[in-house]
C-alpha cells in the first residue's frame, strides 16, 4: 500500500479527499462530537501545504431524497471550517448537478467541499459515469474515510480505482491497528453494534476465530435478545435473522468463544 508522504507532488494539482464528515449534531444542528473531522487534519493540511486545490467528498446521514435540507452540509460548513481551522468554500447541490466540477476548477478557492455526496444517486449505485464526472478532474485520489469504507458505493469503492489513489494518514493509522491486532497473540475481545445481523454476520463469523470475547451492542442485540427468549417489546429487530445467529453461536461454541448481550435495556 502506498502512503500519501510518498506520493510525488510535482505534477499534482488538484486532490480529491473522501473524509467522513458524517458526524453527530444537536436540534440545531450544532455539532455534539467533532472526533471524525479531526481525524481528517492531518491529511488535508498535508495536500493544503502542497499548495494543491482540494476538493472534500463526504456523506452526512442516509437522506431519502436527492436534495434535503435536513442533511445539507450547508448549514454545517462554517463549523467544519471552524474545527479544521482553514476556510471552506462549498459546491452546493444545484452548481454540481449543473456544472460537474467546473466552478470547483475555475474557483479560486483552495478548498471545497461537495455537497453531501449522498444527494447524488450516482454515489450509492457505485456508477461508473458519475465517479468518472469526479475522478476525471482530479489528479490524486485520497480515501480518508475508513469509517464508511465498508459501503460500495462510488466515493469509496469506485473512485479510489480509477485515478491514482492512497489512504489518508488516518485509514494507513487504522489499517495498521488492524493488522497488529490480527497479528497479535493477546487474548482478543470485539465489541460490535450496528442495526443488522445479516450486514455483520460474516464479521461475526471471522471474529469467533480471532476473539474470545465479543459482545453485541447497538440495535441487533435485540435479535440475539430475541433468540434468547427475552422479551424485546417494539424495539427494533430483523426479520429472518434467527438462522443467521443460530450459525454465530454454533461457530463461537467451536471457536470456544463468548458472545455477551447487554445486561441492561429500556423497552
Ligand atoms: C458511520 O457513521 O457509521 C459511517 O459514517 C457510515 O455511515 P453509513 O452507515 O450511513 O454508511
Amino acid at each position: 500500500m502506498k502512503s500519501l508522504s510518498e506520493i510525488n507532488f510535482n505534477n499534482i494539482k488538484t486532490v480529491g479527499i473522501r473524509v467522513d464528515f458524517n458526524i453527530p449534531i444537536d436540534e440545531n444542528f450544532k455539532i455534539t462530537d467533532n472526533t471524525r473531522i479531526l481525524r481528517a487534519r492531518d491529511t488535508i493540511a498535508f495536500v493544503k501545504d502542497q499548495n494543491c486545490k482540494i476538493l472534500l467528498l463526504s456523506h452526512f446521514g442516509r437522506p431519502k431524497e436527492n436534495y434535503d435540507e435536513k442533511f445539507s452540509f450547508q448549514t454545517l460548513i462554517e463549523q467544519f471550517s471552524e474545527v479544521l481551522d482553514v476556510k471552506l468554500n462549498l459546491l452546493t447541490y444545484e452548481t454540481f448537478s449543473k456544472n460537474g466540477l467546473s466552478d470547483f476548477k475555475n474557483s479560486n478557492h483552495q478548498i471545497t467541499l461537495l455537497e453531501n455526496i449522498r444527494f447524488f444517486k450516482g454515489e450509492i449505485d457505485n456508477e461508473l459515469t458519475f465517479s468518472k464526472l469526479i475522478t476525471d478532474e482530479l489528479d490524486l485520489y485520497i480515501n480518508e474515510a475508513f469509517s464508511a469504507s465498508h459501503r460500495s458505493h462510488s466515493s469509496v469503492y469506485r473512485m479510489p480505482k480509477n485515478i491514482t489513489s492512497v489512504p489518508g494518514f488516518n485509514f494507513e493509522k487504522e489499517v495498521l491497528a488492524i493488522k497488529e491486532i490480527k497479528n497479535s497473540n493477546k487474548k482478543k475481545l470485539a465489541i460490535i453494534g450496528g442495526s443488522k445481523v445479516s450486514t455483520k454476520i460474516n464479521t461475526l463469523l471471522s471474529l469467533t476465530n480471532s476473539c474470545a470475547n465479543i459482545f453485541i451492542g447497538g440495535a441487533m442485540a435485540n435479535n440475539f435478545l430475541k433468540f434468547k427468549g427475552i422479551a424485546v417489546g417494539s424495539s427494533l429487530l430483523e426479520e429472518g435473522s434467527e438462522k443467521m445467529i443460530k450459525q454465530i453461536y454454533a461457530l463461537a461454541r467451536e471457536k470456544e468463544c463468548e458472545i455477551h448481550l447487554p445486561l441492561d435495556v429500556v423497552l
